[in-house]
């Protein structure tokens, strides 16, 4: 009888840590290093409804995967790719390129257009990966993709890259090889994603706000101060000084050469 109630506590105890893995988390608490679950549930559930939607409206002439069926292809669009949230891509689907043959979207709600550049994004980084790296299937073997040197790798870590001054191979990033499969490796090094950005926030009263950025569209900045609570302002009203702890990553894409990824990557495959 005992052993059944402790079974079943066991199995309410997954069923919700389940749930609160499937996006019904609350946010994030903040704090340095934390991940915004949350935010990439929204992100990962915006993705998935933009490839169905492009899927139904787009995939006739785009293709599918958006590499160009009867139309244009939109992985290699330089539109798109400059694109941040939709303010390139939304004019020509709502409005379309009547002249051109690219019909126009009108029916499209604002958040299904968004969701569908969620999906060109992602769909984009993903093609990235494929063209330096080979096919994407998780079962890429490491052997494969860690075709550098792994001397030269850790010297970029601990040199040019800059990468000790923020990580550790006996710390952070300890066994972070066997943590991770191969693909997914190089892509949480590439693009790491998941540690919300911090803002200090002065409003023209004076007194500062500090915690983590939920929102600054331009429109409004909100953020989620230590103690927990919300606190929004229409961003004209206020001076914010951003922190983004990826900055330097996004940074690092333009700095390295092809071989650096390469060295790095086979370093970071033996901190097994
Ligand atoms: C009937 C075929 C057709 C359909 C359906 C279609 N497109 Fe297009 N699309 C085109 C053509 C053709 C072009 C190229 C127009 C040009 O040359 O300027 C284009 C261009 C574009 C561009 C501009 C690319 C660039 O680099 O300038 C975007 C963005 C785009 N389409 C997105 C979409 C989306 C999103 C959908 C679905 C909601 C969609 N298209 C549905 C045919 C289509
Ligand atoms: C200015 C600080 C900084 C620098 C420099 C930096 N990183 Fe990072 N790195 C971060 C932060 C912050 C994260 C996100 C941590 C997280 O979300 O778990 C991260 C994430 C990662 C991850 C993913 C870890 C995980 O568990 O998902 C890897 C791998 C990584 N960095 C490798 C590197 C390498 C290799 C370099 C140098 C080429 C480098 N980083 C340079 C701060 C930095």
């Amino acid at each position: 009888m005992k052993k059944f109630a402790v079974v079943a506590i066991l199995v309410l105890a997954a069923v919700v840590l389940l749930k609160a893995q499937e996006g019904a988390a609350p946010p994030a608490q903040g704090g340095p290093g934390a991940r915004n679950p949350a935010a990439e549930a929204t992100l990962a559930a915006a993705t998935e409804r933009g490839r169905a939607l492009f899927k139904d409206n787009c995939a006739a002439c785009h293709g599918e995967d958006a590499t160009g069926g009867r139309g244009t292809d939109l992985i290699r669009s330089t539109l798109i790719r400059h694109d941040k949230n939709g303010e390139l891509i939304g004019p020509v689907v709502t409005g379309g390129r009547l002249e051109k043959a690219m019909p126009a979207f009108p029916s499209l709600m604002e958040s299904q257009v968004s969701d569908i550049v969620a999906f060109l994004h992602a769909q984009i980084t993903l093609f990235d990966l494929h063209t330096r790296f080979g096919p994407y299937p998780n079962d890429i073997p490491a052997a494969r993709l860690a075709t550098g040197s792994v001397e030269a790798g850790k010297a970029y870590f601990y040199g040019a890259g800059g990468c000790s001054n923020c990580h550790s191979p006996t710390g952070d990033l300890a066994g972070i090889a066997s943590k991770y499969n191969p693909p997914d490796l190089e892509v949480r090094f590439l693009y790491p994603s998941g540690t919300p950005s911090t803002a200090v926030v002065t409003p023209p009263d004076g007194e500062k706000y500090e915690g983590t950025l939920l929102l600054n569209d331009g429109f409004n900045v909100a953020i989620q101060a230590k103690d927990g609570w919300y606190h929004s302002w229409p961003a004209s009203s206020v001076k914010i000084e951003v922190h983004d702890p990826l900055a330097a990553h996004a940074a690092l894409l333009d700095k390295y050469t092809d071989a650096d990824m390469h060295n790095i990557f086979t370093y970071l495959e033996t901190l097994k």
